[in-house]
């Protein structure tokens, strides 16, 4: 089954089987099944965080559960029950439409509902962290649904206990959002606020700081349906304050910005572009030319050669600020 319409890098591959589900029930019935019981599994969300090299030899499972649902209500809260296979965007755009407020800023994030807990997504100072109430997965095992609270989930930068202790023992059926009937706006970080006032807007609301998200990202990152990729490829660097404040020397227009542990982060699209590879580009894949952080393919590619290009690209960073950085992309 060809799997090239479902990554968003539009990577060539080949799934051995693949079964689409459209419910927990339906997810459960086809893990029990003694005709696949021991048959290896994978699991595809979005497809928009992984990077495929091979065909995969598996039963490819993609939950395509939908419905979004109001589980809860109180004055000042509503808390809202996706299911995995709902579009993150879409489900974004549901709530800036019901004045449901905390997941504005992450407007036009690609991939689905289940994935975003997964690797807990981010953007302009917000996390996915902060609002997720539960999530439910099965797991492959037992065909058993469970229910997650946040802190089980073990959230941090870009991670979760599904990318770890628990990576490809659960599939993600649904999450449960907890939204505020009343805004708390975040427009401190980068653009945002520079785009609010160029859009001419005055008084904020959920719709205009989605709007000028989605401005900022259309302006730097990317279209996946136009030119494959996988949003950042790398996690941006943490490094200690001491090593911070030497490269700062040595290169004193170096941003980072300190966090509460006392380390430093440093955006990696910096690195990689003051290390040369800015619109770098080889042959079907490249280094996009406004982002660098986003590795593209122009269409042909091999995920292989994107690899291979994310290897040189570490050293080359590595040689020249010592600073190691690993792949925030899933490698298969
Ligand atoms: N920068 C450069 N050159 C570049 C790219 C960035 O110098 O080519 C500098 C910018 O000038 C800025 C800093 O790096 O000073 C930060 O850039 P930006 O605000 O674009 O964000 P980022 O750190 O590159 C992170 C997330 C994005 C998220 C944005 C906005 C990670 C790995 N990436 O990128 O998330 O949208 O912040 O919050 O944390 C993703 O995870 O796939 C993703 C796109």
């Amino acid at each position: 089954f060809p799997l090239t319409n479902l990554n968003t890098f539009g990577l060539e591959a080949e799934a051995r089987y693949y079964a689409r589900v459209t419910s927990a029930g339906e997810l459960t019935s086809l893990l029990r099944d003694a005709r696949w019981k021991d048959f290896p599994k994978f699991v595809l969300g979005g497809g928009s965080n992984v990077l495929l090299t091979r065909d995969i030899n598996a039963l490819v499972i993609q939950p395509d559960i939908r419905g979004i649902e109001a589980v809860k209500e109180t004055n000042e809260t509503v808390w809202l029950k996706a299911g995995a296979g709902e579009g993150w965007h879409s489900f974004v755009m549901y709530c800036v439409n019901h004045n449901l407020a905390g997941i504005e800023n992450l407007s036009l994030i690609p991939g689905t509902v289940g994935a975003a807990p997964m690797q807990n997504i981010g953007a302009y100072g917000v996390e996915v962290k902060d609002v997720i109430e539960t999530v439910e997965a099965v797991s492959l095992d037992s065909g058993e649904l469970r229910i997650f609270s946040a802190s089980e989930c073990r959230f941090g930068y870009r991670e979760s206990i599904f990318k770890h202790e628990l990576k490809d023992r659960y599939i993600i059926t649904a999450a449960t959002f907890r939204l505020s009937r009343k805004p708390e706006f975040h427009v401190e970080y980068g653009d945002i606020q520079k785009t609010l006032e160029t859009m001419g807007v005055t008084e904020l609301s959920l719709k205009a700081v989605s709007e000028a998200v989605m401005h900022i990202r259309r302006s730097k990152l990317p279209d996946p349906a136009v030119i494959g990729n996988a949003g950042s490829f790398f996690k941006n660097p943490e490094i200690t304050r001491e090593d911070y404040e030497k490269s700062k020397a040595l290169f004193p227009d170096m941003p980072g910005y300190p966090l509460e542990n006392g380390n430093v982060k440093v955006p990696a699209g910096w690195l990689i572009e003051k290390a040369g590879w800015k619109g770098y580009r080889e042959g079907a894949i490249g280094v996009h030319e406004r982002q660098a952080l986003v590795l593209v393919n122009y269409g042909g590619g091999r995920g292989e050669d994107l690899i291979a290009l994310s290897r040189k690209i570490q050293s080359s960073v590595k040689q020249q600020f010592g600073i190691q950085l690993n792949a925030e992309v899933n490698l298969v």
